[in-house]
């Protein structure tokens, strides 16, 4: 528990965290102090001058609350006449060039000059001179494009490739109103966070190829997600809409603060991975080629499941705790070998020391922690020894080639539950279409052993069973979701004391727990 300490602000006394700045204790408590070029991530630069505060008695008169620490018993003045007139002129000054193109600007509804200008400014422009123009459309690369006259030169996405990529990218340069931020001539953006950039920038002066004109803003749901992309389980929000007529798509993924996992960025492949949730989707179940009912499906898997003298399943790593224990009760049911071989899914070499794992199953530390085999030998061994091979979610594209699966199966049959089509999918004998992970809930653990979790983010119009429906479906023991967690209480000690709904939104840190020992 942080320390706190007692000040006043506008004469009410408020406890707030010490340690931070003003802008960061007294915004904890609700009180807004408007800052530009201040970010928690990037530090105090202390250029726009937008946080300018008074403070009475003993220290100079105004400081700026991003560079100013909070301490016991400060006097803060936010209300004060001089600082209202402060805070409009740096308004003015901002917006003294500004295009005020917001009826075309992407960042238009969350927008700070947009939201200050209503919230502190409201006059109208005294300008009798013709605005700077400059360039409104360069191509920075890494996906994103720059508008020189939205820019207010606050200096967060120099800062960010200085201070969090190291890779340094863009500087400012000129001065006065000819100061521009810009690329070295020839050399990009071009590293694997840039779009991040895009989120920092208080204003629409970085927008982003992927998302820029596609939706208003105000449009978008946002949900709490968590990206699947890698083993990290960076912290995303889930922005998506359904128009009339349409189904609900995903329309962007955004970083969404977790000091514990990601902090308060996202790599770009995480933040574009969205496109797979929209995209090749397997919406029909197939006997062989032919699509039929997903009822008479499931009647035949009973029957291939009644007649099977040995079946091998396979769980995909990045299953959620909740599937991975059902469908451990369905193989304990049939006396089945079930296996989570997933080596094709790690990418030796491809992550960094930053947030990128090489690992890029969502949740294998959860395979481990349930006890389920990964090992490649037995997982053949097995599925050479059966005559039926359940595989749920597992994309085994990844680890062989389609020749080298074909000579594995032989003639095993196969009842391929799958979230995308392939060519893989394609040769199954019985094939189960499944939700993806923006359209169920559940828990998965990180690398760093954070258990995290996530709700359901979009609805389809045709919505798919679940991993765990599936299972339950072909004869799972673990029918409801009361019975599953129960389970996962069970297995997991940690869970003992949560519930679902009060495991804590930054995750539960398996290190710290004595309990996380499993029964398995
Ligand atoms: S592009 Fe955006 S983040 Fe960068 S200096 Fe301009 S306003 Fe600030
Ligand atoms: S680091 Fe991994 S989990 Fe985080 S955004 Fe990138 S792919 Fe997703
Ligand atoms: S936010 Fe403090 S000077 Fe810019």
């Amino acid at each position: 528990m942080a320390d706190k300490i007692k000040l006043f602000v506008n004469g009410e006394e408020v406890e707030v965290e010490k340690g931070k700045n003003l802008v960061d204790a007294v915004g904890a408590v609700g009180i807004e102090i408007p800052h530009l070029c201040y970010h928690p991530a990037l530090g105090a630069d202390g250029n726009c001058r937008m946080c300018l505060v008074g403070l009475e008695e003993g220290g100079p008169p105004l400081v700026p609350a991003c560079k100013t620490p909070a301490q016991e018993g400060m006097k803060v003045l936010l209300d004060a006449e001089h600082i209202r007139k402060i805070q409009h002129d740096v308004m003015e000054f901002e917006l003294i060039n500004h295009p005020i193109d917001c009826p075309v600007c992407d960042q238009a509804g969350e927008c700070k000059l947009q939201d200050y200008y209503m919230s502190y400014d409201q006059k109208e422009s005294r300008m009798t001179v013709p605005q700077v123009t400059k360039n409104k459309k360069m191509d920075f690369g890494g996906g994103i494009i720059h508008d020189q006259e939205r820019c207010i030169i606050c200096g967060r996405c120099v800062r960010f490739l200085r201070q969090i990529t190291k890779t340094g990218e863009l500087g400012i340069i000129n001065r006065t109103d000819t100061t521009r931020v810009n690329i070295f001539p020839g050399r990009p953006i071009n590293n694997r966070y840039g779009v991040n950039v895009v989120d920092l920038c208080p204003v629409g002066a970085m927008t982003s190829t992927d998302f820029r004109f596609k939706q208003r803003v105000w449009f978008l749901k946002k949900a709490l997600g968590i990206c699947h992309g890698c083993s990290k389980g960076c912290n995303i929000s889930v922005d998506h809409n359904k128009e009339k007529g349409k189904d609900d798509i995903i329309y962007r993924f955004r970083p969404r603060l977790n000091e514990q996992v990601n902090g308060y960025f996202i790599c770009d492949d995480g933040r574009l991975s969205y496109k797979s949730e929209n995209e090749d989707r397997l919406i029909a179940a197939r006997h062989g080629k032919n699509e039929r009912a997903l009822s008479d499906v499931l009647t035949v898997c009973a029957k291939e499941i009644d007649k099977s003298a040995k079946t091998a399943i396979l769980i995909s790593p990045d299953a959620t705790l909740e599937q991975m224990v059902v469908v451990k009760a369905l193989a304990e049911k049939l006396s089945a070998s079930l296996s989570g071989f997933s080596d094709g899914y790690i990418l030796d070499g491809d992550g960094d020391d930053y947030l990128i794992q090489d690992d890029k199953a969502a949740n294998r530390a959860g395979l481990a922690l349930l006890g389920i085999d990964t090992d490649k030998a037995t997982f053949e061994s097995n599925l050479k020894e059966a005559d039926l091979f359940i595989n749920f979610g597992n994309d085994l594209n990844l680890s062989y080639e389609l020749s080298a699966i074909n000579n594995l199966m032989g003639d095993t049959k196969t009842i391929t539950c799958a979230t995308h089509d392939n060519e893989y999918v394609a040769q199954a004998s019985i094939t189960l279409p499944i939700a993806s992970y923006s359209e169920y809930s559940g828990c998965i653990i990180n690398c760093d052993n954070i258990l995290q979790q996530f709700g359901k983010a979009i609805t389809k119009n045709n919505e798919l069973l679940a991993i765990c429906q599936i299972a339950a479906q072909l004869g799972s023991p673990l029918q409801r979701p009361e019975e599953v967690y129960a389970e996962l209480q069970q297995k997991i000690g940690a869970l003992k004391e949560f519930q679902p709904a009060n495991i804590p939104a930054e995750g539960l840190n398996l290190n710290d727990s004595e309990g996380a020992n499993v029964t398995a």
